[in-house]
């Protein structure tokens, strides 16, 4: 090490002396500390034993030594935790992993932590840990290089020839090298391990993976991915087994932007982008519990993903599920080991019900949940030994690989007798045995054992078993008989203890009359609900005569995420007809939602003349408006002459008022969710209307409450969406985005444009900073940029509505003001949008958190 780099060693333990005494939540000033240091110097740091001041060592022995360390302001003050990156070694202390954790303690008693431990969300080498003495080098090449004592190279980041000027670590936990300009060349959350921290975005293709435990060194890994159109949970064996996905209902991706789960301090979001006929994102969200302090969530090696939470009160992290399973913990695939059969959480081995021969054995006598192992190993060499254990009203988690055309119980067996690569089939099938399901593993993880009439199937699960020669004469497994099987064969395994069974019948009887109770309810629904029709109410149709009026469903006005729309005509009146897709819910809350949206009468908004519901269709009918949708009209591929200006003002004013009257002037407050021109349209006289409210609602309500889904168009989604609570003010930004379209006569997102111009909100940005507002007129207009003051103030309101902060955007009663003249748009807006960092206008870049954060502050001082 040269003297130079020596120096930056001093300046970086002097750094971290600032840093540690930070943590003891006095005011101090630098809110970041991290280590700037030129490119061009090598800078080495030794994993050795340092002054107390600056390790954190705990009572069991675990040490961490830290190199960065940021500290996180609470409402001013520094909090009890903080981001740092360093070694990290777990009691019994002895081998080091380079990782960045959370450390959770103000207040440094000399040398020695309390009990909560340092919290790993990310590490290099955590499969091969180093020793005392090993070296972490940032080279001169740009490369980060993990060495271990005896010099052996353990890890590298692998920038190798990048140009880097830096490291730190950032205020998510983010160990980010950046370069001159401050563009990211490598970050660790581009390389996730087991943990996602707020603000992380698992992205297409990534993986977490649990550190394997100490104490179980089974090889069998778990992982969650994210895929095209979800997250995924997989047991690792060949092929993989599937055991959750989310969300679980899926819409075919088409676009190549990469889907993605992001984990937000309140919920885990995952983002999937199609293309439809209009261009849709769908996001889904599973809630988590808020938090004011430090959150985490891990996958463990128990194939739980969970979320870790600091708790002031309790002074300790506590954990909850992410994922709550449909069938309960008995559904995760190891929760009772190999073979294990898992009933109500408990263990037990699978065994022929009406002999005391068996087939399995617990690894462990004193441990039912470490699984089951067959007492003769099956092997491929004498394949006419095997034989299928029956397992009623037993199923599997894994339903992903299913042998095509096999719906007979009988065929299902063979086919796994054949091939020495199965080890179980399973069997599902409704009420009808010979119309079923076959599902085949090359591997066996835990079983579940299930009630048909609570899991709405039958299930029955067939293990391969090797036949000891004692017991090769009496088998039953060739036995072609493929009728039902008989009482006294049928094998039946599980000993299920006096009190579950009660609960289970006394479940059982409640569900039954609930059930029963339902279906009444549902019988008389047909007959009442023409009597709760109020006059004023939207008029009920029958399918054929909907069928009828549109010749058939034969001229279509157009299609959208929510179906598709007919011209029709009812008594010489024409009408556009919407044939809703997905709608899942019941009729009763179709009719609440119908009643609502028909309740709506407003110049500004499309008024519902009528509907229909019968068996699965859902049908609304509209006003038909004779100019069709605004996008094919502002948009400057249209063979129409572009609009005047006064056109332009009146359609902005128009929107302005439906939207304000869906905020503000309803009885109860209704956020359309999905504003843009598409959704705009126009009569014969240019008069704009909003279509399409209230249908976000009417579709996309999801059953479960864990999991809501959301849909908007990739261009005008608010910043929110992927962090925070929704409210209508998601409505005025992506108002502000058609405002802006509707001047400049192009998309907000444009790939057919140099890739600088592609988002129109950064050419506003960049525009508006250059003050070359003209530019965004549309071809240069000769008639607006005449009145170019009218349109730079109607530019800043387009701002003013496209704060990243949801807060400061303007309510729309407040737009109407500004735009009728009576108030003008606040001085400070362009200043305040310019810092914003808006996360969804990069949305198809791959990393929203890359945007630069807070800025760096230089070292110590
Ligand atoms: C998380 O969200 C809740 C509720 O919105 C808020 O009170 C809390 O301060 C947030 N936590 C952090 C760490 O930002
Ligand atoms: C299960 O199968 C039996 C007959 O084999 C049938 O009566 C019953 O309805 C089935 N249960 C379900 C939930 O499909």
């Amino acid at each position: 090490m040269g003297s130079a780099s020596f120096f930056f060693v001093v300046l970086a333990a002097a750094a971290l002396w600032l840093a540690v005494q930070s943590l003891d939540c006095g005011d101090y000033s630098d809110e970041v500390l991290s280590i700037n240091y030129s490119a061009f110097l090598s800078t080495e740091w030794i994993n050795k034993e340092l002054s107390p001041s600056e390790v954190f060592r705990y009572k069991d022995g675990t040490t961490v030594r830290p190199i960065l360390l940021r500290s996180t302001r609470v409402g001013g003050r520094f909090h009890r935790w903080s981001f740092g990156a360093g070694f990290f070694c777990a009691s019994p202390c002895d081998l080091f992993v380079f990782s960045v954790f959370i450390v959770t303690n103000c207040g440094l008693s000399d040398t020695v932590f309390g009990t909560s431990e340092p919290q790993i969300v990310w590490s290099a080498n955590r499969a091969s840990p180093v020793r005392e003495n090993a070296t972490i080098e940032l080279t001169t090449h740009g490369d980060l290089v993990l060495r271990d004592a005896d010099g052996t190279r353990v890890w590298s980041s692998g920038t190798s020839g990048k140009s880097v000027a830096g490291m730190e670590i950032r205020k998510h936990g983010n160990l980010v090298m950046f370069d001159q300009k401050n563009v990211i060349v490598w970050q660790s959350f581009d390389h996730p391990t087991d943990s996602l921290v707020p603000g992380q975005s698992l992205m297409e293709g990534m993986r977490l993976t649990p550190n394997r435990s100490a104490t179980n060194s089974t090889k069998n890994q778990f992982y969650v991915t994210v895929l095209g159109d979800g997250l995924y949970g997989y047991v690792e064996s060949t092929p993989p087994q599937l055991y959750f996905s989310y969300p679980p209902m899926k819409d075919v991706k088409t676009v190549s932007d990469p889907t993605k789960a992001t984990f937000q301090n309140g919920s885990l979001r995952i983002i999937v982008q199609k293309e439809t006929a209009e261009y849709l994102a769908f996001i889904y969200y599973i809630k988590l519990p808020t938090s004011q302090f430090s959150q985490y969530m891990r996958l463990e090696s128990d194939g739980h993903l969970r979320l870790h939470q600091w708790s002031d009160d309790e002074n300790q992290w506590l954990e909850s599920d992410v994922m709550e399973m449909m069938s309960g913990d008995c559904a995760y695939p190891k929760v009772c080991g190999e073979y294990g059969i898992c009933t109500n959480g408990q263990c037990t081995c699978p065994h022929e019900s009406n002999t005391n021969s068996n087939y399995f054995k617990p690894v462990d006598d004193r441990k039912a949940n470490l699984g089951c192992k067959p007492l003769n190993p099956i092997s491929c060499q004498d394949m006419q030994h095997h034989e299928l254990l029956m397992l009623t009203d037993v199923s599997y988690f894994d339903n992903s690989h299913a042998v095509v055309n096999l719906t007979n119980r009988n065929d299902c067996k063979q086919a796994c007798l054949k091939k020495c690569s199965c080890r179980a089939v399973m069997f599902r099938y409704g009420q009808n045995d010979s119309n079923g399901e076959c599902f085949w593993v090359t591997k066996v993880f835990s079983l579940q054992s299930i009630k048909p009439e609570a899991a709405h199937y039958n299930s029955t699960a067939y293990l391969k078993v090797h036949l000891s020669p004692s017991r090769r004469y009496n088998s039953t497994a060739y036995s072609n008989s493929s009728s039902a099987p008989t009482p006294n064969k049928r094998k039946v395994i599980l000993a299920i203890t006096v009190p579950t069974t009660s609960i289970l019948v006394l479940l059982l009887i409640v569900a039954i009359l609930y059930l029963q109770r339902k279906r009444k309810y549902e019988d008389s629904d047909e007959d009442s609900e023409f009597d709760n029709l109020s006059s004023g109410m939207p008029l009920r149709f029958s399918f054929e005569k909907l069928r009828e009026c549109t010749k058939g469903f034969s001229q279509k006005l157009g299609g959208g995420g929510f179906g598709s729309v007919f011209e029709g005509k009812l008594d010489e009146e024409r009408v556009a007809v919407k044939r809703l897709e997905g709608a899942r819910q019941g009729k009763k809350e179709f009719l609440a939602e119908v009643e609502t949206i028909g309740s709506i009468e407003h110049i500004n908004l499309i008024k519902l003349i009528g509907f229909c519901v019968e068996k699965s269709q859902r049908l609304l009918v509209y006003e038909y408006m004779s100019r069709g949708s605004l996008d094919r009209w502002i948009y400057n591929c249209h063979n129409n002459a572009p609009f005047d200006w006064c056109t332009r003002c009146r359609i902005i004013l128009d929107i302005a008022k439906g939207l304000c009257y869906l905020h503000e002037g309803c009885r109860r407050k209704i956020a359309h969710l999905d504003i843009k021109p598409q959704n705009i349209l126009l009569d014969e006289n240019f008069s704009a209307k909003v279509a399409d409210f209230g249908l976000s609602k009417l579709i996309d309500r999801d059953q479960s409450k864990v999991v809501t889904m959301m849909r908007g168009t990739p261009g005008y989604l608010a910043p929110e969406w992927l962090t925070s609570q929704i409210t209508e003010k998601v409505d005025v930004y992506s108002f502000g985005v058609v405002i802006l379209e509707i001047i400049s006569g192009r998309k907000s997102i444009d790939h057919s444009r140099p890739e600088e111009n592609v988002h129109i909100i950064y050419l506003l940005q960049e525009k508006a900073r250059n003050n070359q507002w003209i530019d965004l007129i549309e071809n240069n207009s000769d008639d607006m940029v005449s009145r170019q003051e009218e349109v730079i103030q109607m530019m800043k309101l387009a701002m003013w509505c496209l704060q990243n902060d949801s807060s400061h955007r303007p309510s729309m009663s407040t737009v109407i003001k500004v735009l009728e003249g009576t108030i003008s748009v606040e001085a400070d807006i362009i200043q305040s949008f310019l810092n914003a960092n808006s996360a969804m206008s990069v949305q198809d870049k791959p990393y929203p958190y890359s945007v630069r954060e807070a800025s760096i502050l230089s070292g110590p001082r």
